[in-house]
């Protein structure tokens, strides 16, 4: 029997219990999950005995203190599990605080006619309490804004919203790969840190120890202040009285002894000396060179910064394995306070070798559909408490995206769309006409007003775009894209990348870009060329669109936005 085969007597225990509750694999408990979120919402598992562990979310004493409700949810699903605590197995006043947490065991059983839980828990034994203070818990029970959690960054994911929010996260990264690696995509990780800006906006955060190195120098020369100019010219006066003794010993034909021994104390003299010129050299605050800040003293020898885009480096391996994507955080210093805008945010960026823009747009529209696709078949649950207390429409959204074909438009037919709606009266608060950034106002209106579906919107003027993108043949506009969807405006931004040598170079000059850095870059044209084009989807903006939840700030666990960077 190999080893990875169980012996059959087991096997048939495992069939005839088929209908027993798993205990989960590391932990000797059961996942609420796996007793409420079976077809039969639990019924069936009455008269076994589990042992569960979660977080009370509201609590209360029964029957003049004779025993307590808990409802216990431990993450697992959004659905709380009901468990009933005589007062002889434990103090029921230390269990029904809102936040305590319970490690319990006993019996699942039929809940009387008529409740609205299928199954609910006797506790037999208490085995753990993490107690709470109500008085103090951060997190009361009252119904909270999503506001007010954000101060409260610790606690926000014992909150049902947050909660949900973190299971519906999870399930679309899960997504995210899952879709790519079936197309044969490989995953990898570019770099945080970086030294080329790919989107050329100059909105990156620096990446420096220049800043606390002079932090600690001004300390240190507080404590241990600098030779003086007297004190070097001592030093030297005693590497010079040390050199003469040398001399005289040698010219005394003194013993080698004797002489070693002078020469020992004349080297220490002269390392003293350079020690201390050394430290007479340093300089309190940044180093200057040529009236500038001096980035050779730097800790990468030069300025580096947090990446805006995986973009430019994943190319050097869509320029030699084809299919690759990168999934990472990405940072911009843009002062936006707009409730679709992060510091820090994560981008999903698949670049394919062999692709046009067309490629691209079916690649970007195929992704968006599996996602949809994926939410309505492994989180309905969450979908539906979205439904309820969000978004109404949210669960329709997905199906309607899932299954619907994404309209397509040119950049001038959506300006020439925009155009007919001002004449028809619809008042936008940015001017429209051919050349402009489309506004969120503008790109709100075609996906959600006139096409009420998503839309892309390609071929975009090259004033406005990243040097990357393609110059189309008329030399006006780019092999640009970007999917637009209701309630969030840009999604997606992509193009077809310029593969030409001459082109791209003087695109950058053209934009008034420093060549230098970007000449790695080029000569991924230089060699080996290859028509490629690829997207970033930004992750927190899918997690807005599938949810409904209105501010950006609450659909990542930790959000960074001027002003703000908790934990
Ligand atoms: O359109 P963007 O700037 O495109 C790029 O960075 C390309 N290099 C991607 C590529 O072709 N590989 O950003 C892509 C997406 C946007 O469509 C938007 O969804 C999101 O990233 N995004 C942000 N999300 C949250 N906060 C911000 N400050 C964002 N800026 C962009
Ligand atoms: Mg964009």
């Amino acid at each position: 029997m190999a080893d990875n085969e169980l012996p059959v007597d087991q096997v048939a225990t495992m069939d005839l219990n088929d209908d027993a509750v798993q205990r989960h694999q590391f932990s000797d408990r059961v996942l609420i999950k796996s007793i409420l979120t079976r077809p039969d919402g639990g019924a069936g598992l009455a008269g076994q005995q589990v042992r569960v562990g979660g977080w009370v979310k509201t609590g209360r004493e029964q029957g003049k203190g004779s025993f307590a409700f808990l409802e216990v949810n431990d993450g697992s699903c959004p659905a709380n599990l009901q468990v009933i605590v005589d007062k002889d197995v434990a103090d029921l006043g230390q269990l029904v605080p809102t936040g305590t947490c319970v490690y319990v065991e006993g019996m699942l059983k039929n809940p009387p006619e008529g409740t609205k839980q299928k199954i609910e828990l006797r506790v037999q034994k208490v085995v753990d309490v993490g107690m709470v203070d109500p008085a103090k818990y951060p997190i009361p029970k009252t119904k909270l804004t999503l506001e007010f959690l954000r101060d409260r960054i610790p606690f926000r994911p014992r909150t049902n919203t947050i909660a949900a929010v973190a299971r519906i996260r999870n399930a679309l990264a899960y997504a995210t790969h899952t879709f790519l690696q079936k197309q044969g995509f490989l995953y990898i990780h570019t770099p945080i840190i970086t030294t080329s800006d790919c989107e050329g906006a100059g909105e990156m955060f620096q990446v420096t120890t220049l800043i606390s190195d002079a932090d600690k120098l001004e300390k240190e020369l507080i404590k241990n202040p600098p030779p003086s100019e007297a004190d070097i010219e001592a030093a030297k006066l005693v590497v010079k009285e040390k050199g003469e003794a040398v001399a005289k010993l040698k010219s005394d034909k003194a013993g080698k002894e004797a002489i070693s021994a002078s020469v020992t104390e004349l080297t220490k003299a002269k390392e003293n000396l350079a020690r201390l010129e050394e430290r007479s050299k340093l300089k309190p605050g940044i180093p200057q060179k040529d009236g500038k800040i001096d980035y050779t003293q730097d800790f990468f020898a030069r300025q580096a910064f947090l990446t805006v885009s995986g973009q430019l480096q994943v190319e050097t391996y869509a320029c030699a394995v084809s299919n690759v994507y990168t999934f990472g955080p990405t940072f911009r210093a843009e002062h936006s306070h707009t409730s679709r805008h992060l510091a820090e945010f994560w981008m999903v960026e698949p670049e394919m070798a062999f692709s046009d823009l067309k490629d691209d747009m079916n690649c970007a529209e195929a992704y968006v559909k599996f996602m949809c696709d994926w939410l309505l078949d492994h989180c309905f649950d969450d979908m539906e408490f979205m439904a309820k207390n969000y978004d109404k429409s949210c669960i329709n959204r997905l199906r309607m995206v899932a299954s619907t074909p994404f309209e397509r438009i040119t950049y001038t037919e959506a300006v020439e769309l925009l155009e007919v709606a001002v004449k028809e009266g619809k008042h936008f608060e940015n001017k429209v006409e051919w050349g402009i950034d489309l506004a969120s106002e503008h790109e709100r209106y075609l996906t959600e007003v006139k096409f009420q579906k998503p839309v892309i919107v390609y071929n975009y003027p090259k004033g406005i775009k990243a040097f990357y993108m393609r110059l189309n043949d008329d030399l006006k506009t780019v092999a640009a894209m970007d999917v637009l969807v209701p309630k969030v405006g840009e999604l997606i931004g992509g193009s077809q990348r310029e593969e030409r040598y001459d082109v791209i170079k003087s695109r950058i000059e053209d934009m008034g870009l420093p060549l230098e850095p970007y000449e790695w870059y080029l000569d991924l044209r230089r060699f080996g060329t290859v028509k490629h084009s690829g997207f970033g989807l930004g992750f927190e903006r899918m997690i807005l669109f599938a949810t409904g939840i209105d501010n950006i700030r609450d659909v990542i666990p930790f959000p960074r936005y001027p002003g703000r960077a908790d934990l």
